[in-house]
């Protein structure tokens, strides 16, 4: 496989053809922000957060999943580029709640995104917490929708298609098929959805637990005992 030669901020780089844009500029040691993307799954492109401005081309594009062309003039941080995250950043951010999302906190601080910027009347995503299950909670008011959590479930970690995404628009969100509880889907507990999920969404009950002020010890007393009762 022939190589392909770039230019990205100034700098020259020769890469694998088939190599994408952003695995060029990481090899140049340039920050570019993503959220959807993770290194091990197929790159959903939904984000838009890790856009860059290419040379010639009429709209930013995503440089998770756009393949580094011979000749491409890519800038990476340019004013337009910057703007673009920032509107992301507030968008999300009037709308989900990233309290658990220090990643995403960080980039809304580095592009200064003002969620205010929309007013004190913004429509946010707001969910029940669904805890039905012995291994995780899930609160989707802390979703962006990023899939990495139905990537891991299905096709590109554990086959087990337990979730997908459901209704349309503002209120769509992700669920288990026919929304039945977790216990009667297809799960396994493999755990890999809520090692994916970059914004708290998804949580382990131990930590879940904990954040609560829950006494750890206490509880493993209180459910051995009920084991032996039952037992
Ligand atoms: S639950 Fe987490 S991993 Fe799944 S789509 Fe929402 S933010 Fe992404
Ligand atoms: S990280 Fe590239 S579109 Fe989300």
């Amino acid at each position: 496989m022939s190589d392909v030669t770039l230019t990205i901020d100034g700098q020259s780089v020769t890469v694998p053809q088939g190599t994408t844009i952003l695995q060029a500029a990481n090899l140049l040691r340039k920050e570019i922000p993503t959220v959807c993307y993770h290194p091990h799954f197929t790159p959903p492109s939904l984000c838009r957060v890790c856009v860059v401005e290419v040379e010639k081309s009429r709209v930013l594009v995503q440089s998770c999943s756009r393949v580094a062309e011979n000749g491409m003039v890519v800038k990476t941080d340019s004013p337009r580029v910057q703007l673009a995250r920032r509107v992301l950043m507030e968008m999300l951010q009037s709308s989900v709640d990233l309290s658990d999302a220090p990643e995403l906190q960080h980039y809304s601080d580095k592009y200064g995104a003002d969620a205010n910027r929309y007013g004190e009347n913004t429509r946010r995503r707001e969910f029940p917490l669904f805890d039905d299950n012995p291994f995780y909670v899930r609160d989707y008011s802390k979703c962006i929708m990023c899939w990495r959590c139905v990537q891991a479930c299905g096709e590109d970690v554990q086959w087990t298609f337990a979730i997908h995404r459901a209704a349309r628009g503002f209120g769509s969100h992700i669920s288990t098929f026919e929304a039945v509880p977790i216990p009667e889907s297809t799960c396994v507990y493999c755990g890999n959805c809520v090692q994916a999920c970059p914004t708290g969404a998804l949580k382990g009950k131990r930590a879940a637990w904990l954040e609560q002020g829950f006494d750890l010890k206490q509880l493993v007393r209180v459910s051995n005992l009920e084991r032996r009762e039952k037992s």
